[in-house]
């Protein structure tokens, strides 16, 4: 961290003595003003909630600039990297810093290609589960139990441990993603296939059966590719602060992982891309797009308790920059398949185009997510509703990944122990049950 020759002072009106913070500046985004000593000094906490002011950390991974749509993992646009790069290089990238050479792709696609099947015992712990379970559920299950098939990468603190628990990780999400489908549609396992990529593996293992090969389809393989790559890593979101926070413990990263696949579950969040498109999936059949003005005064409306799913960010103030990429894949995957009429992209885009004139909207800096597209490409290329989520988690993975082991590694961590503005009662005395009334 550089720090600024500019310092800030706190002064209170109450005449208690001031105190000068200093301030550091990062290579772009807006400096942090370092409060630690604050209560050590003054006595006093900062309030925060949903840490609206807070940086947690500092990070070289993923920077967002929300007024530009900017959006760079490692230092480049996503839209380069959607475009010139796979998955694998992008998780190549977010975990080492670099793109990879020829050479060291070759060699990591290798290293996660040969770390895909799981435990075959992890298939039995799987039946524990009702069928009807929702795959988050399962999953959130599944990759906590890791840690109990994987004894020798359970140190966080282990160099050795960490690097192959990520690999298995980014391995056998996309296994264990399409375990938990099969299972809920009552299919066999498809066992991973070696000579395929991340994404053409992961397809087939949802799609082919032991009577009936998956025939790839480049168009859908490369915009599943796409999707994991433009969901890899998003700063310090809920899900990735859950992640940090957890390992803070020092507990092992299947764990932390797990605590950050649970956080994502929720519809302000990775379950989204869910919500987004059962709303859509709801308004088609309440009349499509006539009916979109009478749904957008519902959202207006701050009783309905109605929001506009895949819409609002907390940092974008502008279009989601992954939400355009997105968008541009909806088209190709829709083209490929024959669905250029598909009422329910047609319905986003009259609500996208009739939300982003609408004052409402405007004033607030409401964009699409990228979530609102996600749904409608996921959709078409046959992925259940219900497993849209799951495929966000396998996608993050990596990010939730490089995010722990850059917070292991650097020397200022500790254990994550915010505080509280405590408005509860005071100290007073129980009294015996007979009394209290
Ligand atoms: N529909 C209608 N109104 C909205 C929406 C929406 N989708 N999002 C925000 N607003 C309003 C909100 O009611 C508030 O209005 P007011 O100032 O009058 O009280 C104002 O816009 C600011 O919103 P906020 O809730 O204070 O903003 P936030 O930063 O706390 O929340 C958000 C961000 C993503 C949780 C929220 O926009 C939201 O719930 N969106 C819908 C869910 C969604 O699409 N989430 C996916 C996020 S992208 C994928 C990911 O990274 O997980």
């Amino acid at each position: 961290m550089t720090p600024s020759d500019v310092k800030a002072t706190l002064s209170f009106s109450d005449g208690s003595p001031s105190m000068e913070l200093p301030i550091y500046k990062g290579t772009i985004g807006p400096d942090v003003i370092d409060i630690r000593k604050l209560y050590g000094q003054v006595g006093k906490f900062t309030y925060d909630p949903g840490f609206l002011s807070t940086a947690s950390c500092n990070s070289t991974i993923t920077y967002i600039d929300g007024d530009k749509g900017e959006l760079l993992y490692r230092g480049y646009p996503i839209e380069q990297l959607a475009t010139q790069c796979d998955f694998l290089e992008t998780c190549y990238l977010l975990l080492n810093g670099e793109l990879p050479t020829g050479d060291q792709k070759s060699e990591f696609s290798h290293l996660v290609t040969h770390h895909t099947m799981v435990n075959e015992q992890m298939q039995f712990f799987l039946r524990g589960f009702r069928r009807d379970a929702h795959p988050m559920a399962i999953l959130t299950g599944l990759v906590g139990a890791l840690s109990a098939f994987y004894h020798d990468s359970t140190d966080i603190h282990n160099p050795e441990h960490r690097a192959i628990s990520a690999i298995r990780l980014i391995a056998k999400m996309p296994t264990l993603v399409s375990m938990a489908y099969k299972y809920t549609v009552g299919q066999p396992y498809i066992y991973p296939k070696n000579d395929l990529s991340y994404a053409g593996n992961f397809m087939r293992m949802m799609f082919a059966t032991p009577c009936e090969e998956y025939a790839p389809n480049e168009v859908l393989v490369r915009a599943m590719d796409r999707i994991f790559i433009l969901h890899a890593d998003h700063e310090q979101n809920a899900s990735t602060s859950t992640v940090r926070l957890c390992g803070s413990s020092g507990t092992n990263p299947f764990a932390a992982i797990a605590a950050g696949v649970a956080c994502l579950w929720g519809p302000a969040h990775g379950g989204a891309n869910e919500a987004a498109l059962n709303m859509l999936e709801d308004m088609q059949k309440a009349g499509g797009v006539e009916k979109i003005g009478e749904f957008v005064k519902q959202v207006k409306d701050k009783n309905s308790g109605i929001k506009l799913m895949g819409f609002g960010h907390r940092v974008y103030k502008n279009y989601d920059p992954r939400a355009k990429l997105m968008r541009e894949t909806c088209h190709e995957v829709l083209d490929a398949l024959g669905l250029h009429d598909d009422p329910i992209f047609k319905l986003a885009m009259a609500l996208e185009k009739i939300a982003l004139e609408d004052e409402y909207f405007v004033a607030r800096k409401l964009y699409p997510n990228v979530d609102f597209y996600s749904g409608i490409v996921q959709r078409a290329i046959g992925i259940p509703v219900t497993l849209f989520t799951a495929i966000f988690a396998l996608a993050r993975t990596v990010g939730w990944i490089a995010q722990l082991n850059e917070m292991i590694g650097d020397p200022e961590y500790k254990i994550g122990r915010p505080r509280q503005l405590f408005t509860g009662s005071t100290q007073r005395q129980v009294v015996s049950i007979d009394k209290r009334g």
